[in-house]
């Protein structure tokens, strides 16, 4: 199938309001009720791509603030021009990497839902250890999170899938799950959780949907990994997870 490349974005939308560059808010902490005219309660988006679910939950939920973070920054900008074109005042875009935003910046307790939609599957196993959900992130999920505060978790690739039910259950207890969640109708072209939501189901192909609930307690940070430092993105020359790649079109 033929790819679109990714329209351009129209000069004439300011994205000052919608965009920051993550060293821009630097030095941590953040506070990111700052991000926002309003106070409100916090859902924060990992992986952004296209911004799709943030201008739809943005839209639906207007008593919420929405905070996406994404690693490509031809997407975060994408995103953040939709959401100025749109006009929201509750959805903000951060460009950078989410795994440094989590843990170095966002303070304990501050969201009441981390959406993770379509991961970058890392196909390779000796590359699994760069799966955004890994022990370290939903030990940063779990801080972050209230107390009845939501995962959510979607995927097309069912290995990612079984393998971070049973990550969850083995390092992150205090997140009650898994709870199934049913596939929802749509009712328009546009009507997906995201864009890769909408990809797979137009392919006939399964899509995998759970949710977390955070529990009372103290999360226990993971014992660092030996190989933590080993195999950074970018050593390797075939791309077979090329972020963002899946993203061209422009819905
Ligand atoms: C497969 S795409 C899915 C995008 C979107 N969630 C969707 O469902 O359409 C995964 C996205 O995660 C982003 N990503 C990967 N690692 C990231 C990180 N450490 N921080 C922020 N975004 C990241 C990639 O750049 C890519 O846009």
């Amino acid at each position: 199938m033929g790819r679109r490349a990714l329209r351009k974005i129209d000069p004439a939308v300011e994205l000052a309001e919608h965009l920051r560059e993550l060293p821009s808010l630097d030095p941590p902490p953040l506070d990111p009720q700052t991000l926002f005219p309003q106070a409100a309660p916090l859902e924060l988006e990992m992986g952004s791509g296209k911004g799709l679910f943030l201008e739809r939950a943005s839209a639906e939920r207007p008593g919420h603030n929405f905070l996406g973070v994404e690693l490509a920054r031809k997407y975060a900008h994408f995103a953040a021009a939709r959401l100025a074109r749109a006009r929201r005042s509750n959805a903000r875009m951060i460009s950078g990497d989410g795994l440094r935003l989590f843990r170095e910046f966002l303070p304990d307790g501050c969201a009441v839902a981390v959406h993770v939609y379509f991961p970058d599957p890392w196909w390779k196993k000796r590359h699994r250890k760069r799966r955004v959900l890994n022990a370290a992130f939903l030990y940063d999920v779990v801080r972050v999170l209230v107390v009845g505060g939501k995962l959510h978790f979607w995927t097309d690739v069912e290995e990612y899938f079984q393998s971070t039910v049973e990550l969850i259950a083995a390092a992150a207890p205090l997140l009650a799950g898994p709870h199934a969640v049913a596939e929802p109708p749509t009712l328009h072209d546009l009507d997906f959780r995201t864009h890769f939501e909408r990809r797979t189901r137009k392919a006939g192909e399964p899509v995998y949907r759970v949710e977390y609930e955070r529990l009372v307690g103290t999360p226990i940070p993971p014992a660092p990994s030996l190989d933590d430092a080993d195999d950074l993105p970018g050593d390797d020359a075939t791309g077979d997870d090329a972020t963002g790649d899946d993203l061209q079109g422009n819905l």
